[in-house]
């Protein structure tokens, strides 16, 4: 027996009774962030806006899903009118639906990012975009507040705050049309192209020193603080020891991918750190001559020595797929943290 509803209405009924304008709807768009590996960093695709409103400014490549079309499909098709870019490998990477973002109506979008090679296609503009160009865009952290500078055929910068776990507010879009400076920052955490949080290395030391409290066994020690590391520290994608033995340094405890078992003293910025018994903060691997990759998708490093009676025992290693990852804190934060673990080892 077919069910009826609270009214008495068959399924057929109801329908046939629906009256959609009842509820207001909003419209759907998609909005792209494509970005680029180059040696410098990271470029960000951006089209000028060739019709109102923000006429003018830069602006993501994006438009309205049209009837019958997927918001995936709308988001390929927007992207291949306004840049002739195709077959892009979109990932989405939220929806952006706060009230009022879009001065023209009640319009909800859909955030997708690709990042293209370096020797990828490049753009030409077309539809509403009167001109595309490549930004490189860096992010920055300073009390809270997120900085994304832009740099290309303009430059601008646009500030946002963090609002729960993943969106932003933005605090000045620095000329960039709608909440697009929102879509970027979410498109690079999604990407994993956002430089993170400063660590709060207060509660990181004080749970390394917690961890290694009267634990006799340094392999477990050194074990747990990179558990710890890895775990504590946003955009690293290596974080571990290596330990000296006979005169070169051997792999020891780590998270990441499997790494290179032995690094004499002469090679590599674990070897630096060794044999000159000082940090190595380095931006930027590819300028560090004799860096070694074990993972090619690393481009900054810090390498912090740890001590045994007095001599190099061994060096914390840390590793992140940005450039410029390691800062002045992150040096003071993490020789603070190999002076704990040095009495457990
Ligand atoms: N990059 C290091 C080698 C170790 S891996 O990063 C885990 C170096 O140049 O010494």
């Amino acid at each position: 027996m077919e069910l009826l509803d609270k009214n008495g209405l068959t399924e057929a009924e109801f329908l046939a009774g629906y009256r959609q304008k009842d509820y207001p709807r909003p419209s759907v768009t998609a909005d792209m962030a494509v970005f680029r590996e180059v040696e410098q960093g990271m470029e960000l695709l951006l089209i000028r806006r060739g019709g109102h409103p923000f006429l003018g400014k830069w602006a993501l490549p994006g438009g309205f899903c049209e009837p019958g079309e997927t918001v995936d499909q709308a988001a390929a098709r927007e992207l291949r009118e306004e840049t002739s870019l195709t077959d892009l490998p979109l990932t989405p990477v939220g929806f952006f639906s706060t009230p009022g973002r879009d001065k023209r109506a009640w319009t909800m979008t859909e955030g997708f990012a690709a990042v293209l090679p370096p020797d990828g296609p490049e753009p030409v503009a077309g539809d509403d975009a009167r001109e595309a160009g490549w930004f490189t865009v860096d992010s920055r952290w300073e009390d809270g507040v997120l900085t994304l500078s832009f740099d290309g055929p303009e430059r601008f910068q646009a500030k946002l705050t963090r609002d729960g776990a993943y969106a932003f507010t933005i605090l000045d879009t620095g000329g960039l049309a709608f909440d697009h400076a929102h879509i970027v920052a979410r498109a690079m955490e999604k990407m994993g192209l956002l430089q993170p949080e400063p660590a709060d290395y207060a509660v990181l030391n004080a749970q390394l020193a917690a961890l290694v409290e009267g634990v006799p066994h340094p392999l477990a020690n050194l074990s747990n603080a990179a558990a710890l590391l890895w775990e504590g520290l946003g955009g690293v994608n290596w974080a571990g020891f290596y330990l000296m033995e006979d005169g070169k340094l051997v792999l020891g405890p780590f998270q990441g991918k499997a790494a290179c078992i032995e690094i004499p003293l002469q090679k590599g910025v674990c070897g630096a750190a060794a044999r000159t018994d000082r940090t190595q903060l380095v931006p930027d691997v590819h300028a560090f001559s004799g860096h070694i990759a074990c993972d090619s998708a690393s481009r900054s490093e810090i390498v912090v020595p740890l001590h045994k009676e007095g001599k190099v025992w061994g060096v914390l290693d840390i590793d992140s797929p940005l450039l410029r990852r390691f800062t002045e804190a992150d040096r003071a934060g993490l020789e603070a943290f190999a002076a704990i673990l040095e009495k457990a080892l």
